[in-house]
């Protein structure tokens, strides 16, 4: 049992290393006592506050002995006197903003809670606490989940906002988290980025200064990602207190982390205020996004772990959730638009050849899109492009021996569409003023569901219509101009919301409509890599970007929080289509390996010899595929310290330790370069092993300790794979 309740005042939850205790004061109100190593069940209220001390312009509840101020609130509100960062701003009917939760009842439940409209993570495996606090003068009700994933020292947690009073209520800010830490320096990390430069790797310290990762784009996006790590000033992949904060949720959010007065830090996230307001009608409640949080005393690397076991076992789902997927071909780098049926089948006669098992036919299909100016929302394919129905064109695909996929951007409309005339009013529009442009297009609204219907009708149509086996689900701009026409003026302030619940809803009615078909989820790349969106679709197109050596950081920076077996990674080609890079074949194979492995390029203009490789990097992928895709993944060299090592490396460990797979990336190539020896990581210290098969053997605490000889190839961007095997 995860779970225990101490005299209805201590709640404890113990995952398999961690503690996570919350404290129920004597006026009710549930303080948060402490998060990190677990240390056997006892009473650490003592640390939600220091008794008798309240600092001056710390105002206290009266005769109290403690102020909002200082003390660690599992639930902190605005107003009552905490002036660092809230979790919840709410305006009660009579204008008051005044909040005061205390305690009302609590539940202990079997299996994982889920959340009505929107990603959680699930599963009969986890536990769920729900501990319900209640508006000290109003009927309004704030159920706090927790779901509990022992074995993944994983937390998540919800907020449920229930307005039990016969008036409307407003949200002005309803995040999902609020978590005091203990006392220390703590760093936070975050990932960064653009579009073709998504999750680049940073870490700041947080000081006095607020600091805050977020989007306003109603997208998770490019620039920054919904996931944090906040750890001591000195942890790294092997040692530290660390804390992941993940956001189960693909639109605006905000994650921000503040030091206060009194050098305690506090972490928020949730979904991003600005913009955002809602009212809930008496009877009725707001939920917001699940959060999950991984604690790890062993640094970046055991944390990154069970975010991976947890997203594959307990958020993704499916059908491809386990099962193998497909080595694809993309044609979007291969043609862009200009293809037709006869070019697309000979693309897939050359790519059957070599392994190939699923051809995807990217943007440029439908409606009369030539390019990017038409017709986004006209879902109905352009015969005289494919010389043909699609059904036919599929069946020549198939004929082929591949199995068939196709692209479809569902949120967006072009101007120039039927679709468009006949409902000039299904895009976000301001009355009276001229949108932006963005790719030449409007993004449709979402949260109304005629214009769900719509789309989910044409793409039925389409996808039963021939023998369609994935999708890919695409999303090139973000939201601006938002105005909706079904929601009256004082909640337009709920639309960015409302348009991620659309979409959750669209996504939920198509992917359990086509069960067998693998969806993969892409925002011009990963401009909404987020865990919300895996919980639809299992794997994500990582980046626009597939320069073998840029994807170096993008992948790495990924492997934080999202594991290999949802990144979308192809072999394109030289020189790279967006940086001009020159790498060679086998790297670009090596890198994509850690990810879903496919390619994107035009295979027909292959050289034999080139083929001939690609052939062998199938094979080869497939026989590391379980390796790759369920080991423990490690970060060994970061591509960001090319002062330290001439190589970035990661590698992949069998569970059972029998067996790992390291990947070596070298820089460019250089000059009188010294030998190099590389330690591995998650082997079984008193084994013995073997790399590639030679008759050398190792003690794995020697590989771990003291490394391995790399070899060294001198040209620049070489890679290497280095498969240990335990003797
Ligand atoms: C952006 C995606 O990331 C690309 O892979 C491709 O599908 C284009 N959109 C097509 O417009």
């Amino acid at each position: 049992m995860a779970i225990t309740v101490n005299e209805g005042k201590i709640f404890t939850i113990n995952t398999k290393n961690t503690m996570y205790q919350m404290y129920v004061n004597e006026e009710g109100v549930l303080f948060h006592s402490y998060y990190g190593a677990k240390i056997g069940y006892s009473d650490l209220s003592y640390l939600s506050y220091k008794r008798n001390w309240i600092a001056a312009f710390s105002p206290n509840p009266r005769g109290k002995d403690y102020s909002h101020n200082q003390t660690k609130d599992e639930l902190s509100v605005f107003g009552n006197g905490d002036f660092r960062l809230t979790a919840l701003s709410l305006v009660n009917h009579d204008g008051t903003t005044a909040c005061e939760p205390v305690y009302y009842s609590h539940q202990i439940l079997n299996g994982k809670y889920s959340l009505e409209g929107l990603p959680a993570f699930y599963g009969d495996e986890g536990e769920t606490l729900v501990i319900t606090l209640k508006d000290k003068a109003y009927d309004i009700y704030f159920h706090m989940y927790y779901g509990v994933f022992s074995e993944y020292d994983l937390i998540t947690k919800a907020l449920v906002i229930e307005n039990k009073t016969d008036k409307q209520i407003k949200l002005n800010k309803a995040l999902s988290l609020t978590l005091d830490l203990s006392k220390g320096t703590y760093d936070i990390i975050h990932f960064h980025g653009a579009h073709a430069r998504e999750r680049m790797y940073e870490r700041t310290r947080i000081t006095h200064l607020k600091s805050t990762v977020s989007s306003n784009r109603g997208a998770s996006s490019h620039l920054q990602n919904p996931f944090v790590i906040v750890c001591d000033k000195d942890a790294n992949e092997e040692h530290g207190n660390a804390y992941g904060v993940g956001l189960v949720y693909s639109g605006n959010f905000v994650i921000s982390a503040e030091r206060d007065q009194y050098d305690l830090t506090r972490v928020v996230a949730g979904i991003n205020p600005e913009g955002f307001e809602f009212t809930i009608e008496p009877n009725d409640s707001f939920t917001t996004p699940e959060v999950a949080l991984v604690y790890s005393n062993e640094g970046f690397g055991k944390l990154s772990n069970c975010y991976h076991k947890a997203v594959r076992n307990n958020l993704c789902r499916g059908k491809f959730k386990n099962a193998r997927r497909p080595v694809l071909i993309n044609n979007w780098e291969g043609t862009y638009f200009d293809f037709n049926a006869d070019k697309l089948v000979n693309m897939a006669r050359d790519a059957s050849k070599i392994g190939v098992e699923l051809f995807v036919m990217d943007d440029g299909w439908f409606g009369h899109r030539d390019d990017d100016f038409t017709s986004l929302g006209d879902w109905f394919v352009n015969e005289e492009k494919l010389q043909g129905t699609l059904e036919n064109l599929v069946k020549r695909i198939n004929a082929e021996g591949l199995d068939f996929g196709i692209w479809f951007e569902p949120e967006c409309i072009s101007e120039d569409s039927v679709l468009y005339r006949e409902h000039p009013d299904y895009c976000f529009k301001i009355p009276n003023r001229d949108p932006q442009m963005s790719r030449n297009q409007l993004v449709l609204d979402m949260s109304r569901k005629e214009v769900r219907d719509n789309i989910y009708n044409q793409m039925v149509k389409v996808l039963n219509s021939a023998n369609i086996t994935y999708v890919k689900w695409d999303f090139n701009r973000n939201l601006c101009d938002l105005y909706s026409v079904e929601l009256p003026r004082e909640r337009q302030g709920e639309i960015y919301h409302r348009y991620m619940l659309g979409v959750y809803e669209l996504l939920e009615r198509i992917t359990s409509s086509f069960p067998d078909i693998l969806f993969e989820s892409c925002s011009g790349g990963g401009g909404r890599f987020d865990l919300g969106m895996l919980y639809y679709m299992p794997q994500v197109w990582t980046s626009d970007n597939s320069d073998a050596i840029d994807r170096l950081k993008i992948q790495y920076g990924t492997s934080f929080a999202y594991p290999v077996r949802t990144m979308g990674a192809h072999v394109s080609v030289c020189p790279n289509h967006g940086n001009a890079r020159v790498t060679p074949l086998s790297t670009r194979g090596n890198v994509a390996y850690f990810g879903t492995y496919g390619l994107e390029l035009d295979i027909t203009k292959m050289t034999e010899e080139e083929k001939e490789e690609v052939k062998r990097q199938i094979v080869e992928f497939k026989q590391y595929y379980d390796l790759i895709q369920y080991g423990d993944y490690y970060r060994l060299l970061s591509p960001y310290t090319p002062d330290e090592s001439r190589y970035c490396a990661w590698e992949v460990v069998k569970e059972d330790k029998s067996e790992a797979l390291v990947c070596t990336v070298a820089y460019e190539a250089k000059c009188t370069v010294p030998p190099e020896t590389l330690k591995v990581r998650g082997l079984d210290p008193d084994k013995f092993y073997r790399i590639n098969g030679s008759s050398e053997a190792y003690l794995g605490g020697a590989l771990m300790n003291g490394g391995f000889w790399l070899d060294y190839d001198h040209v620049s961007y070489a890679s290497r794979l280095y498969h240990i095997t335990q003797i």
